[in-house]
């Protein structure tokens, strides 16, 4: 029997091992919580720091393959690994130039894939330097996640809200629509490629406030988004599952945002909607069997379900309404505690009519919440 392993014990790893159920394959998850979304659902958890090396080594020496549900881990470790014999999913290298916001958006320019012009900065008062650039985002270089670690710069009074760190400094794009694609690649480099999809963000939280697929956009846009999406994703030469983000401008062009080098939020809806989901497809990719179907089964909308109120154990409301809504889905992760913008769980909803879905995912939000504190 296979041992993989992954790195991370979020709501990804958790999806990720309950799409491990239908195959043989002993799972392993590292995380420095014992109470994380993924700890019940695996066979091995070991308890542990993703960005430690000896942890990581330690973690991977005795499985077959490996894999990530977040960037944020020791790729040092990963790359001894690698060389040692275990299947790393991505391969480190790729990791490496993802991880870091400056090391992925010069890929981009090297490899002629259209995104949005950009300066890199080592310090923040060297945003004094690039006024004329603004309005323009400040992206650090590492470790930011759900829009922590941007900042738009519209001019040079907000220059105290850039980062005092390497970051990139990219021009502010007129965003007509953000869309996402899902790659995946095997270890016989075949890929599998699913329908676009279109992410439409809160304001106030920048958080993915719903998600429809397929994306509602023309049939050439939705061509020249995969073309690119595989451009950008044959080029890692890597075995993986890849989502990548991009805008569309007022121009009706299309601009590369960021990759993610994982399962990602923007796939969430292919559990329901799709023959094979992220999931499923990444363990295709990880225990060396056939690429699934990108089939879509149905049309989908899709709403992340994030904390709101206080800071608490979490209370969940409408989950009878949920289940008594035909074609809803719910996923709830497990985090014991809500806090405000936390992403705790999501539902998916399956119909036909674009106009009707969204609707009723309007309606949703309105009587499916979660919160933290003191039940009253
Ligand atoms: N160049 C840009 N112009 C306009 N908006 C942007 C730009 N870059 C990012 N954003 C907005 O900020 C969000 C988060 O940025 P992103 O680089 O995807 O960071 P994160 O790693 O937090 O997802 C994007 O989804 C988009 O809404
Ligand atoms: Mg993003």
């Amino acid at each position: 029997m296979l041992k993989v392993g992954i790195l991370g014990g979020g709501q990804l790893g958790r999806m990720l091992l309950q799409a491990a159920v239908p195959y043989e394959v002993e799972t392993h998850v590292l995380e420095n919580d014992p109470e994380c979304p993924a700890a019940q659902l695996c066979t091995h958890f070991t308890l542990g720091d993703i960005r430690d090396f000896n942890d990581v080594y330690a973690f991977g020496r005795s499985l077959n393959s490996i894999t990530i549900e977040i960037e944020q881990v020791n790729i040092d470790a990963l790359e001894k690994l690698a060389a040692e014999g275990v299947v790393v999913i991505p391969e480190p290298r790729v990791l490496r130039l993802i991880k870091n916001k400056i090391s992925q958006k010069a890929y981009y320019r090297e490899h002629d894939i259209p995104t949005s012009d950009f300066v890199i900065t080592q310090v923040r008062d060297e945003l004094q330097h690039h006024l004329s650039f603004l309005p323009a985002v400040h992206k650090i270089g590492e470790g930011g996640y759900d829009g922590k670690g941007v900042q738009v710069i519209k001019d040079a009074t907000d220059i105290h809200k850039g980062f005092d760190a390497p970051a990139v400094l990219e021009k502010l794009v007129a965003i007509k629509k953000e869309l996402a694609v899902m790659i995946a690649i095997n270890q016989k480099n075949e890929t599998a490629v699913y329908p676009l999809v279109e992410m439409c963000f809160d304001p106030t939280l920048n958080l993915l406030d719903y998600q429809l697929c397929p994306a509602q956009v023309d049939a050439s846009v939705a061509t020249r988004a995969t073309q690119i999406a595989l451009q950008v994703v044959q080029g890692f030469r890597s075995p993986g599952l890849f989502a990548v983000e991009m805008f569309l401008n007022e121009e009706d062009q299309l601009l590369v945002n960021e990759t993610a080098p994982r399962v990602h939020n923007s796939g969430h809806h292919s559990i329901e909607a799709m023959d094979s989901s992220q999931f499923d497809m990444l363990w295709r990719i990880l225990l060396s069997l056939p690429l699934g179907s990108t089939r879509m089964r149905n049309p989908s909308v899709m709403i992340n379900l994030v904390g709101s109120g206080d800071t608490g154990p979490a209370h969940y409301h409408g989950m009878t309404q949920v289940a008594a809504t035909p074609g809803l889905s719910v996923h709830l992760y497990d985090k014991k505690i809500s806090k405000p913008g936390r992403k705790m769980g999501h539902m998916t909803l399956l119909g036909s009519d674009m106009h009707q879905l969204q609707k009723q995912a309007r309606e949703l939000k309105n009587y499916v919440s979660v919160s933290g504190g003191t039940e009253r």
